[in-house]
Formats: structure tokens, C-alpha cells, sequence
């Protein structure tokens, strides 16, 4: 693999193997809306060069929206189109990371109870939340999939399905969170429901050559979280199901030590040969300087080198190459599994 030349990405072709990792800029207006802010910080980071910028957290439902950009209403399609515009001029792919808060939302920002899949006290939840329904699952589903139709108008490349981090699609996945006994409960097949249906929908709206990423955490740090086995089965089954990348991050609630531990993250194009799963390692340096994508990729390895630049400064990661494994457990800095 050479850095600086170009890799697709489902139907995608981007110039080059340095991605942008999505990350809350805190930039959006009251109602989240993309503001000049927003568009200085991205557009920076395509003048910087990279191939791809995964923007960041975005809420797909008023209700349980904390500070994150918005893309609940049409409203937020003009905002967003003036981003994409601006960032395509440099020949940058963009995707929009679509979410919902689930349970990690607040009450006291809200003004309404948190929903989760299920109702279970966790220290990935700040408040105990409620369970949804299953006639309130089918409106969240749909909320996503027209937030995935509100990013192709704004001239989107993809959308970016985000089950990590112990927000509501993670939170499905998860067998510690997901308790249900109905079809979304259960088995890895029914915990994989909820994102599985709003990749089916996403794909019958809009097509195959709209890219739909999958993020999620390949490892909990929770007592009967996902764990890197389970990780390998999420990502075997999510690639079958056509997802164009998966993003493989960790831990689903903060930990003292640190938000995102430098742990491996990975972005990991599909394939119809079913790479998931197999050995290899890369982790990420730290160094804060890109250092440590540059040299993966000057060893013939990574897919992608990551660079993530913010107000907790700037790290850097190389991604996943192509063959290589979910192997978080080789990666630095995994805590020890929290009991609950
Ligand atoms: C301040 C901050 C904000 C983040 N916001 C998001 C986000 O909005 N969506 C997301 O999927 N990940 C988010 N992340 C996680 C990163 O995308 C990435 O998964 C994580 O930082 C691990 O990669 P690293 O070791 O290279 O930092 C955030 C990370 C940081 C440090």
C-alpha cells in the first residue's frame, strides 16, 4: 500500500489512504446546525490533504439530541450541502457519521427520559433510560435512513452507521445493554437487527453506490460487553450483510484515565472475499505527529493512516490493512473489564 495513492471505498475512489476519524468539534449551532465554525475546521482538514473526512456525531432525532450536529429536518440539508461543496472542491471524500444518543443521553439537557433498548441500570449509562418499544424502534430506523436520504441531497458520498461508543446502535449490539427477549434481543443475528434494517433501507432508498459504513466498539471493558470474539462475529456478519467499510473502535462509556484509549482503530474496506477475522496488528503511535500511519504504510501494511486533530490535540493512527484481523487484544492500553 503507498499512502498517497488512491483506494475505493465501496464505489468510492479517494485520493489517498488518509482518513479523517469522526470527532465532536462542539462547533454546531443551538439546534445543530452547521455553522461557519464547522466549515473552517473541515475545510482545513481537506487543505490538509486527506482522502476522506468522516464528520462527526451527528443526532438524527430531536428528542434525545444533546450538543451534536443535527440532520433531523430538511432544514440542515443547506447547511451541510455548503460543507460538502467546499470539501469535494479539494477532491476530499466526505462521509456523515449518522447517531442517536440512546441511552447516554441526559434528562436534565432533554428534558425527557433517555431510551435504550433496555432498561438496565450500566455504567454505560448515565441515568437508568427507557425501554423502547418495538413501534418506537421502527420510527428510529426510519429516522436514520432519512437522515442517510438527507445526506445524499446534501451531496454526501455515504453515511457512516456509528454502533460504537455505548450510544443507541451500540447499545443494541451489545449483549450487555440489549436484554431483550422480542426479535431484537438475543442472539447476534437479532442484536444485529437494528443496524442490519437501516442497511437494508438505507440501500433500498438509495442504492449500492451510496458507501454505508458500520463503527463500533470491538471491546467494552464491561462485564458481559462485546468482546474482540464477539467483535470478529459482528464484523464477519455486518460484511455480509454489505456494509461498504468497518470501523473498528473501542470501549462503549468513558474510563477515568482517558475518553479514547490510543488503542487500534481501524478502517477496514469490505470486500466480497470476507476478510473479518485472520491475525495481524497495527497499532496506533500517539505521537501526535502521523508518524505512525506514514511508517505502517511505508512498510506495505495499513489501509488507512488516521489523523485526528482536536481540542485534546492531535493523534494519529494507522488503520487496518487489508487480510489483517479485529486483534484488539494486542493493542495498548486495554482496561481491565469493568464489573457491574
Ligand atoms: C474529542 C473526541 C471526540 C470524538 N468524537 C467522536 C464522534 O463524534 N464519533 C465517533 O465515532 N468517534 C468519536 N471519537 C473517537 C474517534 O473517532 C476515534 O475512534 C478514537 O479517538 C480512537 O482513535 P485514536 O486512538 O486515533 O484517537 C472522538 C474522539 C475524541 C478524542
Amino acid at each position: 500500500m503507498k499512502l498517497f495513492e488512491p483506494i475505493k471505498l465501496g464505489s468510492l475512489t479517494l485520493k489517498n489512504h488518509l482518513a479523517l476519524a469522526p470527532m465532536d468539534t462542539e462547533l454546531s449551532g443551538l439546534h445543530g446546525e452547521v455553522t461557519r465554525d464547522i466549515i473552517i475546521y473541515y475545510t482545513a482538514r481537506a487543505a490538509g490533504g486527506v482522502g476522506l473526512i468522516i464528520t462527526e456525531f451527528t443526532a438524527v432525532d430531536e428528542i434525545h439530541r444533546l450538543t451534536s450536529p443535527s440532520m433531523y429536518s430538511d432544514r440542515f440539508i443547506a447547511g451541510w450541502s455548503t460543507l460538502v461543496e467546499k470539501l469535494h472542491s479539494f477532491g476530499t471524500g466526505v462521509i456523515l457519521q449518522i447517531a442517536h444518543h440512546g441511552g447516554r443521553a441526559l434528562e436534565r439537557i432533554t428534558g425527557t427520559k433517555p431510551v435504550a433498548p433496555s432498561a438496565v441500570a450500566s455504567p454505560i449509562y448515565p441515568e437508568v433510560p427507557r425501554e423502547l418499544t418495538r413501534d418506537e424502534i421502527k420510527d428510529l430506523i426510519a429516522k436514520l435512513v432519512r437522515a442517510a436520504e438527507r445526506a445524499k441531497a446534501a451531496g454526501f458520498d455515504g453515511v457512516e452507521i456509528h454502533a460504537g461508543h455505548g450510544y443507541l446502535i451500540g447499545e443494541f449490539i451489545s449483549p450487555h445493554t440489549n436484554r431483550r427477549t422480542d426479535e431484537y434481543g438475543g442472539s447476534l443475528e437479532n442484536r444485529l437487527r437494528f443496524p442490519v434494517e437501516i442497511l437494508k433501507r438505507i440501500r433500498e432508498s438509495l442504492g449500492s453506490d451510496f458507501v454505508v459504513g458500520f463503527k463500533f466498539s470491538a471491546y467494552e471493558a464491561v462485564e458481559g460487553g462485546i468482546d474482540v470474539q464477539q467483535a470478529v462475529d459482528i464484523a464477519r456478519y455486518m460484511e455480509a450483510q454489505g456494509v461498504d467499510y468497518l470501523h473498528v473502535s473501542v470501549l462503549s462509556f468513558p474510563l477515568p484515565e482517558r475518553r479514547f484509549p490510543s488503542v487500534p482503530l481501524n478502517l477496514y474496506p469490505c470486500t466480497s472475499s470476507g476478510r473479518a477475522g485472520g491475525g495481524g496488528q497495527e497499532a496506533c503511535d500517539g505521537a501526535g505527529d502521523g508518524g505512525g500511519g506514514y511508517r505502517h504504510s511505508r512498510r506495505g501494511g495499513a489501509d488507512f493512516a488516521g489523523r485526528i486533530g482536536g481540542y485534546r490535540g492531535v493523534r494519529s493512527c494507522a488503520y487496518r490493512r487489508p487480510g489483517a484481523s479485529l486483534a484488539v487484544e494486542a493493542g495498548r492500553d486495554i482496561p481491565a473489564v469493568h464489573k457491574v
